[in-house]
């Protein structure tokens, strides 16, 4: 699966001279919704700009957002943690580096008790989508999704 930065070096593959940073933006803000500030020194470096020539132009359009938090939410009630809800929690964290409710940093990780889908538990939230039967083995798959937004 490619992240974002890979769409973003497709898209000025085929864009080749003729796009401006505005353009590059919109993709961005259409892609995943925001334009953290990872990707804005991801954007600056490839199209050989200043960071603080992609700040401006942001911070002059009101149609982009700069930051968004990735929401990932974990399933702590009985049935999942059964089949190995807070093992997987815990390679999630470890993976990401993010500590469980830490605000701070683009990933908030949390748990929810039961998403009253207990019987394709494990369950896991990104962003609003629900994956199902999410174990050790499958779980590239979910950190694969929340790495798109990276
Ligand atoms: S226990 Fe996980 S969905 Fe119900």
């Amino acid at each position: 699966m490619e992240n974002i930065k890979d769409l973003i070096n497709n898209y000025l593959l085929v864009k080749k001279d003729d796009t401006d940073l505005f353009d590059v933006l919109h993709f961005v803000q259409s892609q995943i919704g925001c334009i953290p500030e990872d990707i804005q020194k991801f954007i600056a470096a490839r199209m050989c700009l200043e960071l603080s020539e992609v700040h401006e132009v942001i911070e002059i359009s009101s149609s982009f957002q700069e930051k968004k938090q990735i929401s990932v939410t974990v399933c702590s009630g009985s049935g999942c943690t059964m089949k190995g809800s807070m093992e997987i929690l815990g390679i999630i964290s470890k993976e990401l580096g993010v500590n469980l409710n830490d605000e701070d940093k683009s990933v908030f990780l949390t748990v929810k008790n039961c998403f009253k889908a207990c019987s394709y538990g494990v369950n896991i939230e990104v962003n609003g989508e629900l994956f199902h039967n999410v174990t050790v083995s499958t779980l590239g798959r979910v950190l694969e999704k929340i790495k798109f937004y990276y």
